[in-house]
């Protein structure tokens, strides 16, 4: 199976790279199915019904959260009536919606999941590492193939991740920093993984913040209002092949909007 995944979509210019790119890569590299995190979709913080169904419409089957999952009303209910949609699996128990399911990829059982981390993200949420394993237990001979966005600051704890699945999993994909990191590689056991997909949104922004208010927040210590950036859009990815579970190829996308519009 090949799957496509796409780098956080931030605000509504990700959501246009989604729109304008996304058919393209699909019909080039004719994915199995794209998973994309949505976390950012709505101007930048979180996502609503609406972004949501705009992310499906443009081609995705399964979309991701991270930290800011719980920033728009309303989330809570969107978990609870979209199976495709994932919040990180290690936020504690009783939290809305779940963090992982079971898609069937030609034929194949896929265990996508969505894990959240620890380490300078200002929250605390239960330990990814003993979630996946408690998940992978769960799971064992049910699937086929698994794959995990992993959505942390720290490079070192994506990295360990990538060390910690190493041959259980087929891929274990960063998001959260908005920068592709040039690591995409694959393990001798068959595991895919990057430290960070990157972002598909502004181009000129600082992590598709408009520049300005992003150096106003740094020049100042203020809390200054984020907006996001204009200009022409980018959509990150990474374009995996999985065969027996393991991964096969892999591949980053980074893909510029044209520029003769
Ligand atoms: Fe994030």
């Amino acid at each position: 199976m090949k799957l496509l995944f796409v780098a956080d979509v931030a605000g509504k210019p990700g959501r246009r790279a989604l729109r304008e790119g996304l058919p393209g890569l699909i019909q080039e590299h004719a994915p199995d199915l794209v998973i994309a995190n949505g976390e950012n979709a709505a101007g930048g913080l979180g996502i609503t019904a609406e972004t949501y169904q705009e992310i499906v419409r443009a081609g995705v089957g399964v979309v991701t959260l991270g930290n800011h999952t719980w920033d728009k009303r309303g989330t809570e209910e969107l978990l609870d009536q979209e199976p495709f949609l994932l919040r990180p699996a290690n936020y504690p128990p009783g939290a809305p919606g779940r963090g992982w399911l079971v898609v069937s990829v030609t034929g194949r059982r896929l265990l996508v999941v969505n894990l959240i981390g620890r380490a300078l993200m200002g929250i605390s949420p239960d330990c990814p590492f003993r979630t996946m394993d408690a998940i992978l237990g769960e799971q064992a001979g049910q699937v086929d193939a698994v794959f995990v966005d992993f959505h942390a600051e720290a490079t070192s704890e994506k990295q360990a991740m990538a060390y910690y699945l190493d041959g259980r999993v087929a891929a274990v994909v960063g998001t959260h920093t908005h920068v592709q990191t040039a690591d995409l590689g694959i393990s001798a056991q068959g595991t895919a993984s990057i430290t960070d997909v990157g972002m598909t949104g502004p181009t000129n922004s600082v992590i598709g913040v408009d520049p300005k208010a992003a150096l106003e927040r740094f020049l100042t210590q203020r809390p200054v209002r984020f907006e996001s950036a204009a200009g022409p859009w980018q959509l990150d990815a990474v374009v995996i092949s999985i065969e027996e579970g393991k991964a096969t190829s892999a591949d980053v996308i980074h893909l510029v909007e044209a520029s003769d519009r």
